[in-house]
């Protein structure tokens, strides 16, 4: 990437204002940490950082608080894992930009770190407002973006503040755009995307801009049943996009007239209800009772959509096969990570729920990469410039 790095500025005895992405998820009950990857991921920048005698003064948004001081979404716990992860002290200040953000910035040692309060406590954050950019910018001498989970976001703290002090890219921010920015611009073929989830909607951006590029594009999960439809199936009760019932006749017949392989699904794990527990069978995709919905991809799907997988040079996976949070439905979603952990090609995972579940199925550390973004990735893997990463200068 043509950006400027750290390793491009001074950082010694400097306050460097940090943004990284600690939006992690929490147990509503008992407040702790349920997942820490955006924590350690962003461990390689905060560490440089402090090992180069740099004051690291960090700051995130958690959850959405709607720009008020609410301590249910305070960065507290945060800093209380990040100080276990590292070999210098930590502090968390009580505020974002006020007098103990200000104070205990000012009072920080080389190599020390602070973590301020969530970003989002002020509604300014997110309306990207001068000033408070700028509040934040008074706190450092120098801007460092490591956010990828939040680079779509222009927020005072993820792009308005890079206009008051001198701005780099982390490493995590690198990693990121490096790997996925590969599979977009010179992958290793043949080229395989797979996507999947509920919703036709969120995935036409993807879709649209991968169709350029890939030798092969898998659909599945609930999306899948609006291509089947389109396809003049019945579909019974499954998930159905009425409206992007055109948007999937257009996009098989330009797969087809660009010669790339499309593949949907051939049969389908169907349910009486949408339950865990509910009565199911599996049915041929041309063949759902009426009464009947797809919940995940059936046996024959797995081993079409897992030969393509295992064969690809590249493969970037986006969205569940299925309803994995149901055991009796998650058979699909773990053939995709079995065979993308088989794959000995460049093997991407873009972000959210297909994030969550190659870590919980254990496949996480068979991966090319693991992507910290799920809104982030699924724009980067649209091809449209993320904010974030807009206001980081070029070398
Ligand atoms: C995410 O979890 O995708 C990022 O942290 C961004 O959070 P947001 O959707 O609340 O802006």
């Amino acid at each position: 990437m043509n950006k400027v790095s750290i390793e491009d500025i001074a950082v010694k005895g400097k306050k460097v204002l940090v943004r990284v992405d600690f939006n992690v998820p929490m147990d509503k009950a008992t407040g702790e940490i349920t997942d820490e990857n955006r924590i350690t991921a962003a461990l390689p920048t905060i560490k440089y950082l402090y090992e180069n005698g740099a004051k690291v003064i960090l700051c995130s948004h958690l959850g959405r608080p709607k720009g008020e001081f609410n301590m249910k979404f305070s960065m507290a716990p945060v800093s209380k894992r990040l100080a276990e992860l590292v070999d210098t002290t930590v502090y968390q200040a009580a505020d974002v930009v006020g007098e103990d953000a200000k104070a205990k910035a000012a009072a920080l040692k080389d190599g020390e770190i602070l973590l301020l309060e969530n970003v989002r406590f002020h509604a300014e954050e997110e309306k990207n407002v001068p000033e408070f950019a700028k509040a934040l910018a008074d706190l450092a001498e120098v801007y460092v973006n490591d956010a990828f989970g939040t680079a779509h976001r222009a927020h005072a703290s993820t792009a308005g503040v890079a206009a008051y002090l001198p701005t780099a890219c982390g490493y995590l921010i690198e990693k990121e755009v490096a790997v996925m920015g590969k599979a977009l611009e010179n992958p290793d073929r043949p080229f395989v995307a797979i996507l999947g989830g509920a919703k036709v909607k969120d995935k036409i951006g993807v879709i649209n801009n991968l169709l350029e590029k890939v030798d092969t594009l898998i659909i599945g999960g609930g999306m899948a049943y609006t291509f089947l439809k389109a396809k003049g199936y019945e579909i019974g009760q499954s998930l159905l996009d009425e409206e992007r019932i055109d948007f999937a006749k257009e996009l098989m017949a330009k797969a087809e007239a660009k010669g790339v392989k499309l593949l949907l699904p051939i049969d389908t794990v169907v349910a009486k209800e949408f339950a865990a527990d509910a009565e199911n069978k599996i049915v041929m995709s041309d063949a759902i009772p009426a009464d009947w919905q797809g919940l995940d991809i059936g046996p024959e799907t797995q081993k079409l959509f897992g030969d393509a997988i295992v064969n690809a040079g590249t493969v970037v996976w986006n969205g569940p096969m299925g309803v994995f949070e149901f055991e009796a439905f998650a058979a699909g979603t773990k053939a995709v990570a079995a065979a993308m952990a088989e794959c000995k090609g460049n093997t991407i995972v873009g972000g959210g729920d297909s994030a969550a579940a190659v870590e919980v199925l254990g496949f996480k550390d068979k991966m090319t990469h693991v992507s910290t973004g799920g809104g982030a990735s699924l724009e980067f893997l649209e091809g449209l410039e993320l904010p974030g990463i807009a206001a980081i200068p070029n070398k």
